[in-house]
């Protein structure tokens, strides 16, 4: 039996070797590769500073792991590297004149309460012709160019071009604890000025994390990760929450969103700080960090090494109601092996925890088990994710309001488990650390299809 400590590495969310990773950092596909770095402390769990790790790859699915790309090492970010974004510039992916920005967060401490005192948030930029080396560290923004009433968390940018011109949202915590966003604009993605804030009709959390613009089919949404939502039973579970305001227009031209629109991209534990990039297919590509942070519960336990990894990549479309869906990239279907079907009184059982589980034309109630630990249940329009087992590690329901339930997803990879309902309408991503050797999957339901996939090959 391989050691559970192995059968937990996922194949395809990206995970750290060994430490701590959070969230997706300068997404991008730059001269042929897919590029994702991420939040990462080499030292954990010893106290470490943060930096961004770096993993490339040709196809979304095989991953090489570049190390540590941008660590502390000047005093504008003497405390850590923090969260940031990719802008890629230049002609084809063929083009030598192409260059790639890396905009990040630096972050400082000093002696206070680090949120109206005590920190330092400069907003500092890198270059690179190459991907993989990357120049000198140049200081854009520093604290007195934020508008005075904000406290001292100002953070994440997001760097995009638009109409011939370049943008960047900045997360923000007003001095009166509301949380919003920064636009900023610039002729040469190098000089920023503000344009605006932008912020909710009324307060919406008091701190926005990660903000980005998602722009797909046409339609732009807003999206950020706020915090200070008090938890009701089907929304906001979380501690912290991930979604976005739908736009009338462009982001750039927008003053005030709307916080009553404001969707949840994900109903699981573990979805938190989500980015999206446009690959040179034109795909509006969005990786989510699969943790959360200040939990209780555990996402590595029996002394793993490493600690969470991101979600798979999910390409974005508008569906009907102008809302987004979510699915995984195509590329995860060349993985599949064989196919079980899901028979009513056996079930099906896998070799691996390492499975694509298909059910469609779904008629009426739900119940499906995971070696009768992990439960996704579907009635009276709620999707309840829940563990009966250990494998939550402490991870309790979740509730995902859906008015009908036609189609599910489940994806199974090592120790994370992401659920697709109706193609991609609504998502519910968790941890889960199984202690099986092998996958059962049960399932009550009324369907004309159910099967089981195989993924992984070898790796
Ligand atoms: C979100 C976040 C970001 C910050 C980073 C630090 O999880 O708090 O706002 O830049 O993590 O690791």
């Amino acid at each position: 039996m391989a050691s559970a400590h192995e059968s937990w590495r996922p194949r395809f969310h990206l995970s750290p070797r060994t430490g701590w990773l959070n969230d997706p950092n300068g997404l991008c596909q730059f001269r042929g590769y897919y590029h994702a770095f991420h939040q990462y402390d080499p030292a954990w769990p010893k106290a470490g500073k943060k930096g961004w790790g770096h993993f490339r790859s040709r196809d979304l699915l095989n991953w090489e792991d570049m190390g540590a790309a941008l660590m502390p090492s000047i005093p504008e970010d003497a405390d850590g590297v923090y969260s940031g974004s990719a802008l890629i510039q230049g002609g084809a992916a063929s083009d030598g004149g192409d260059l790639m920005r890396l905009y990040y967060t630096g972050n400082v401490k000093y002696e206070g309460d680090h949120i109206h005192t005590g920190r330092d948030a400069n907003e500092i930029m890198v270059t690179s012709e190459d991907g993989e080396n990357f120049s000198e560290k140049q200081v854009l923004l520093r604290p007195e160019d934020y508008p005075s009433d904000l406290t001292r968390h100002v953070r994440d940018p997001k760097v995009w071009e638009q109409d011939g011109r370049y943008y960047m949202v900045l997360g923000a915590r007003r001095s009166d604890d509301v949380g919003g966003v920064l636009l900023y604009g610039s002729d040469d993605a190098e000089r920023w000025e503000l344009v605006r804030r932008i912020e909710s009709e009324r307060p919406f959390g008091y701190m926005w994390e990660c903000p980005d613009v998602l722009r797909v089919d046409g339609h732009e949404f807003l999206s950020v990760s706020p915090q200070g939502l008090p938890s009701e039973p089907t929304r906001w579970q979380n501690i912290y929450q991930s979604g976005y305001f739908p736009l009338d227009g462009r982001l750039v031209d927008t003053e005030v969103v709307d916080e009553s629109k404001f969707v949840e991209l994900d109903f699981g534990p573990d979805f938190y700080a989500p980015q999206s990039f446009v690959d040179d297919s034109g795909r509006v590509i969005l990786i989510g960090w699969m943790g959360m942070p200040d939990v209780d519960y555990s996402s590595a336990p029996d002394g793993l090494e490493w600690c969470h990894c991101l979600t798979l990549p999910r390409e974005l479309s508008v569906g009907p109601d102008g809302l987004l869906r979510q699915w995984p990239v195509r590329e995860l279907g060349l993985e599949r092996i064989s196919a079980q079907p899901i028979s009513a009184s056996a079930g099906a059982i896998l070799p691996r925890h390492y499975a694509d589980i298909v059910l469609e034309g779904i008629e009426g109630e739900l119940h499906m088990s995971l070696d009768n630990d992990l439960t996704l249940d579907f009635a009276d329009g709620m999707l309840v994710l829940g563990f009966s087992g250990k494998g939550g590690c402490g991870r309790d329901l979740r509730r995902c309001p859906l008015d009908s339930l036609s189609e599910l997803r489940v994806i199974v990879d090592g120790s994370t488990v992401e659920a697709y309902a109706n193609h991609g309408e609504r998502v519910i991503s968790t941890r889960w650390f199984p202690t099986a050797d092998t996958l059962l999957v049960s399932l009550h339901t009324n369907c004309q299809k159910a099967n089981a996939w195989e993924i992984g090959g070898m790796f």
